[in-house]
């Protein structure tokens, strides 16, 4: 058996693909299938000349996602999707498939995360889970390259890391626990076992927030390294989000072209050294007339946007009666596409005017919100660093700025065009006394930490940590409006199944 990824290595020579029927169409004498086998597509035509009756007449039954095993001879054809075809000998089904749910039409995203099972295996969908994959292995090979050992954090935990409000809460034996926000603070455990240490883990909160970020199980990465200060934290994140990035670049010109993505601003973010501003600075640029100006000028080149495509849309209707039917299905096609990016506008027609009020009138001391981050990032080609967060809205962990007691020494990683914080992290606090009194101010239950604490009583050192969102991560790379296409079965507010 060949995988499609492979075919080039076959070229002229007689070869088996496994898989599905992408798409079919049938005209004199030929039947021509695209076939998927999950590494790719790539044209089988079955000719009446080439094979017997019976083989032509049951490849003519063939609809989309009928699995079956075709052979044939590789030919190089550069018009075709993955530059070769198959030109069949021999076919065997396993199964014909009736009504596929999911057909090119536009269906609506919640009737997709209905049949999210099936999803999966459309061509977005696909190109977003190949490039998931190839972030988290590269993750992998950067902290194993780096010296860091990966270890694993539970997932019942007795204390609370990242605030008591989106905690999950669950019966474990008659006594209370949760389903862990974080993995850190058993990773500064063993940061002080081994030095430099990462988790890779699931993770949870009861987010209540419906938004394009949020989910209620997402998986972080959290590496723990003992004497590391911020800036250290700060170049290291750096350096591992370059890392990443250089190696989706390197794998997937094919499916950031599938996800149309302009990868512009990631080979950018990948070469350039990115802007580290305080959280300060930030603050002020939020309120400043550029953002102000800014904002106007996408409002106007959203109406403007938005009425040349509606127009553009009348005159595709209008042409689809008349049309062939290649020429039909490739204004269906356009619709669709002209659909999404209707939605996208109105949807930034909506929040621009509260951006605007919210850029305006924020206040220093305030948490940035989703909308604030938009548009500090809007302006910005490259991730930005922010830090040095004001301490009274950060965790109870995180050490402050002996410079300025107001002040956490904090980092945030905002992605650029507007997706916001992919990484959140710290120095953390190692003066016991020090860490003990926050945990009172933070109304934390002094005997749940009893352990952390130890990690203070011996051998303390400065240590810093961070931890990367896995899902917002691959929303940013792969140019995805939501997090809920990141992750093969995303839960969230409101979704549970499939
Ligand atoms: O900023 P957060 O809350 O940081 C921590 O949990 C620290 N304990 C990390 C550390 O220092 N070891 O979350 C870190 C990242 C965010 O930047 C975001 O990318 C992701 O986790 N994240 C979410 N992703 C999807 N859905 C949610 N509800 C998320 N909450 C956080």
């Amino acid at each position: 058996m060949t995988t499609i990824r492979e075919l080039s290595k076959h070229s002229d020579e007689i070869v088996t693909l496994k898989g599905w029927v992408y798409n079919s169409r049938s005209s004199k004498g030929l039947h021509f299938l695209e076939l998927r086998d999950g590494t790719g597509l790539c044209q089988c035509i079955v000719s009446a000349e080439e094979v017997s009756q019976d083989l032509f007449e049951a490849a003519g039954t063939l609809k989309q996602e009928s699995s079956l095993e075709i052979s044939g001879k590789v030919v190089k054809d550069d018009r075709s999707v993955g530059g070769y075809e198959l030109h069949a000998t021999d076919l065997k089904i396993h199964q014909v498939a009736e009504d596929y749910p999911i057909t090119p039409k536009d269906h609506g995203v919640e009737f997709l995360m209905e049949n999210r099972h099936l999803w999966l295996r459309s061509q977005r969908q696909w190109a977003a889970m190949q490039v998931r994959n190839t972030i988290q292995f590269s993750i992998h090979q950067f902290f194993q390259n780096e010296g860091f050992i990966q270890m694993d954090a539970p997932v019942f935990t007795g204390n609370a890391a990242e605030g008591t409000t989106t905690l999950f809460e669950t019966d474990y034996f008659e006594e209370k626990a949760y389903l862990t926000q974080s993995g850190q603070l058993y990773a500064e455990a063993m940061a002080m076992a081994h030095g430099k240490v990462y988790t890779f883990g699931p993770t949870f909160r009861a987010e209540k927030s419906k938004t394009r970020r949020h989910l209620t199980e997402f998986w972080m990465i959290e590496p723990e390294m003992a004497f590391y200060d911020l800036e250290m934290n700060m170049n290291l994140a750096e350096k591992m989000l370059k890392f990443i990035l250089n190696s989706v670049l390197d794998k997937h010109e094919r499916e950031l072209e599938i996800l149309e993505r302009d990868t512009t601003y990631l080979q950018k973010a990948a070469a350039e050294p990115f802007k580290k501003i305080s959280y300060t600075d930030a603050v002020e640029q939020l309120k400043s007339d550029e953002t102000a100006e800014m904002l106007d000028k996408m409002e106007k080149e959203r109406k403007t946007e938005l009425e040349e495509i509606k127009s553009e849309e009348k005159e595709i209707k209008k042409e689809h009666g008349s049309a062939k039917k290649w020429r039909k299905a490739q204004i269906d096609e356009r619709i669709k596409e002209i659909h999404a990016r209707i939605s996208q506008i109105e949807e930034d027609l909506r929040n621009i005017p509260e951006w605007k009020t919210s850029a305006a009138n924020f206040e220093w001391g305030n948490d940035f919100g989703g909308s604030d981050e938009t548009i500090l990032t809007m302006q910005y080609d490259t991730p930005v660093m922010v830090h040095r967060y004001p301490s009274a809205v950060k965790a109870f962990y995180m050490k402050r700025d002996p410079e300025d007691e107001d002040l956490a020494l904090a980092l945030d990683v905002l992605a650029p065009e507007g997706y916001g914080e992919i990484i959140g992290g710290s120095e953390r606090e190692e003066r016991l006394e020090v860490l003990e009194k926050r945990i009172k101010e933070h109304d934390l239950p002094r005997e749940a930490f009893n352990w952390y604490l130890d990690l203070r009583k011996y051998g303390s050192v400065p240590h810093s940590g961070y931890g990367l969102g896995l899902e917002r991560s691959v929303a940013w790379i792969c140019g995805l409006s939501h997090v809920r296409e990141t992750i093969p079965f995303p839960r969230m507010l409101g979704r549970l199944r499939p």
